[in-house]
């Protein structure tokens, strides 16, 4: 038997991009193909989008109107996303606006957000439920606060209540939570039911992503180690309490990387082509990026970073541990858009060691890429960390992941102590605590292994001996999704 799944989301590859939840989210549906799964992804109809759509084979079919969806027209229009179906949200008056999916041009959030996204998951409930012509699905999966108010819709406010489909609320990152004011509820078009505990009601106002947690049938994070840790205070951030009430209901599933965009062999975007066997080849690409970097060759290890420039990242203690990388004999390259002030901290350390710090600020894919074939190790300082897709990009590529012991990074990198170093089984760096020490010793340690040529060849094979594609992860959803089938017949 198949299993129906509409994936409901904010973001996906290739069609929009912010973090690693499009990626997540545009390889789950090939992920679980081969399980009997079969996926249909919902997303907003942004600009690009649109763009995306208007093209080639994926032209939008319309198949379902609505003269009013919390107070704009709006249609439910199918495409393509890769081999795989999608459903788009066209509804201009919400999406089609020139800035990011979340705010404006100038990094404001867009003011009616909440309305933008409970529409969206209005109609996703709609259309999984059977409120439109196409037939219902079997499950809704919802990834993160801007799809959380589906499973509250289907369960308060279903639109057709002969078919309810079971729910799974993946949180990405539970910092990010859809928190409103109260004000906005009598314009849900929920009952009054739904303003509860165990409804939309957090702390006196509208929790998306708290009701999208008290309405599904299952929850998920994008790592073991965040299930367990988002039950305290540090890491729940308010949610803790939700849940720990709900903690049968939770399942940590570490996400996949797509091998066929991410893959040193056949990646369009290097210079040199290796793998395992030809990992010399890999110098070209080094040399390839100093170049584009402007720094000059050195003898000590070129560290990169790939980052949204945010306090979650550690990327505020980079810039003060810079001085010591250079003295080292270290460089780095690093690629990240975000906070300003976090920008000129790089700036100014830049400015101060010519040839060896190059920054640069945007968002680059083919770069990102480039990065990873050329860099000897990567940084990843964060906080917290869901699962974190660069380290894993790392790993596959032989540049040796320098992570904080947090989440996904801890989950998916393993230290190069004695013992592991012993055992033959290290594939990178980890250290605990962001702070100018921790990430000063972390730093010398990684120079140091550096400076052991045969330990360091076989670090960077054990991480490329590691399998993070979506094998096993895209088992575990399907096995999920049957469970709560079983569950409800
Ligand atoms: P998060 O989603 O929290 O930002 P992840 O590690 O899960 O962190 O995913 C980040 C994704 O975004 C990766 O695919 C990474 O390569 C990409 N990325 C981050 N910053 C940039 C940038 N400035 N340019 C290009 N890609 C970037
Ligand atoms: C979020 C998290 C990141 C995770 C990504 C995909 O952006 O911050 O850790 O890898 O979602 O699940």
């Amino acid at each position: 038997m198949t299993i129906s799944v509409l994936s409901v989301a904010s973001e996906a590859v290739p069609l929009i991009k912010t973090g690693g939840l499009a990626d997540v989210v545009g390889a789950l549906p090939a992920a679980v193909a081969p399980h009997g799964v079969a996926m249909t992804t919902m997303v907003p109809g942004y600009p690009a989008v649109m763009r995306a759509i208007g093209k080639g084979a994926g032209k939008g079919r319309t198949i379902h109107s609505y003269p009013s969806l919390m107070g704009e027209p709006a249609r439910l229009i199918t495409a393509k996303l890769g081999d795989h179906p999608l459903v788009v949200l066209d509804a201009p008056g919400f999406f089609a606006r020139e800035g990011g999916p979340y705010a404006d041009p100038a990094g404001h959030d867009w003011a009616d957000n909440w309305r933008r996204f409970a529409a969206f998951g209005r109609a996703a409930a709609d259309l999984a439920g059977g409120g439109t012509k196409r037939r219902p699905f079997d499950i809704l999966h919802a990834h993160d606060w801007q799809a959380a108010m589906a499973p509250a819709y289907l369960r308060f406010a279903p639109s057709d209540a002969a078919h309810i489909p079971a729910t799974v609320m993946t949180i990405h990152n539970i910092a990010f939570q859809g928190y409103f004011g109260a004000g906005i509820f009598p314009q849900l078009g929920l009952p009054d039911a739904a303003w509860s505990m165990h409804g939309v009601e957090y702390h006196g106002g509208v929790g998306f992503l708290k009701a999208g947690l008290e309405a599904a049938s299952a929850i998920t994070t994008v790592s073991p180690r965040y299930a367990a840790e988002i039950l305290d205070p540090h890491y729940g951030m308010g949610l803790q309490g939700v849940i720990l009430a709900r903690e049968n209901r939770v399942h940590g599933i570490v996400n996949g990387i797509d091998t066929m965009i991410w893959n040193p062999e056949s990646d369009p975007y290097i210079a040199a082509p290796y793998g395992l066997r030809t990992l010399d080849r890999r110098i070209a690409d080094k040399r390839a990026l100093e170049t584009e970097f402007g720094l000059e060759p050195g003898d000590g290890p070129l560290f990169v970073a790939i980052s949204r420039l945010t306090w979650q990242k550690g990327m505020d203690v980079l810039p003060e541990i810079l001085d010591h990388l250079a003295g080292l004999g270290g460089r780095l390259a690093l690629l990240g858009a975000g906070e300003a002030a976090i920008e000129s901290g790089l700036h100014a350390a830049a400015a101060r060691h010519p040839g060896r710090i190059g920054i640069r600020i945007g968002y680059d894919e083919p770069l990102a890429h480039r990065m990873q074939a050329g860099g000897d190790a990567i940084l990843v300082p964060s906080r917290f960390e869901p699962c974190g897709l660069t380290q894993l990009y790392a790993l596959a590529y032989g540049c040796v992941p320098v992570v904080a012991r947090t989440g996904g990074l801890a989950d998916t990198v393993i230290d190069a102590n004695i013992a592991a170093i012993a055992a033959g089984t290290a594939t990178g760096i980890q250290f605990d605590g962001i702070d100018y020490h921790a990430l000063r010793s972390a730093i010398s340690r990684t120079v140091a292994l550096y400076h052991q040529p045969d330990l360091w060849r076989t670090i960077q094979r054990n991480g490329m001996k590691c399998d993070f594609s979506w094998g096993r992860s895209g088992a575990a959803y399907a096995g999920l999704y049957a469970r709560l089938l079983s569950e409800k017949s």
